[in-house]
């Protein structure tokens, strides 16, 4: 497993959704930790609905800047929050057959996805809304 970590080249320059970035990562480590460390099921669960629940916070608030802003592209990126949701929670479903090895396909999907979404989604919105005024 790569390491999971927040580097500068992340930022979207926007201060709260930097913050709310590095948690989400922080998060994805504290769940590559319970995985590593044998936890019992119950700790990965519990580990990734708060992952879960950060997540759902942090896309509302990136989609109240959408709104605010008039953000042109907000309907694709909503689309894009909502088919991940679909996606991590059928995953989280699985983890009950417990099945060798799902916890960290689903730890990669995670971590890939985030910081693919950040990389090429997030920024696209970047320029926008600094145009708009937000950091
Ligand atoms: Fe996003």
């Amino acid at each position: 497993m790569e390491i999971i970590e927040w580097s500068e080249s992340l930022s979207v320059g926007i201060v709260k959704v930097d913050e709310q970035h590095k948690m989400l990562i922080q998060m994805m480590d504290e769940l590559d930790q319970a995985i590593r460390n044998n936890e019992s099921a119950d700790v990965v669960e519990d580990v990734l609905t708060n992952l879960f629940n950060y997540a759902q916070a942090h896309f509302a608030v990136e989609e109240e800047l959408f709104r605010t802003h008039r953000y042109p592209e907000m309907a694709l990126h909503e689309l894009e929050h909502q088919r991940f949701i679909a996606k991590a929670f059928a995953f989280k479903e699985r983890l009950s057959s417990k099945r060798p090895g799902l916890a960290l396909e689903l730890l990669n999907f995670l971590s890939s996805w985030v910081l693919n979404h950040i990389e090429l989604t997030d920024k696209r919105y970047a320029r926008f809304l600094h145009d708009c005024g937000v950091t």
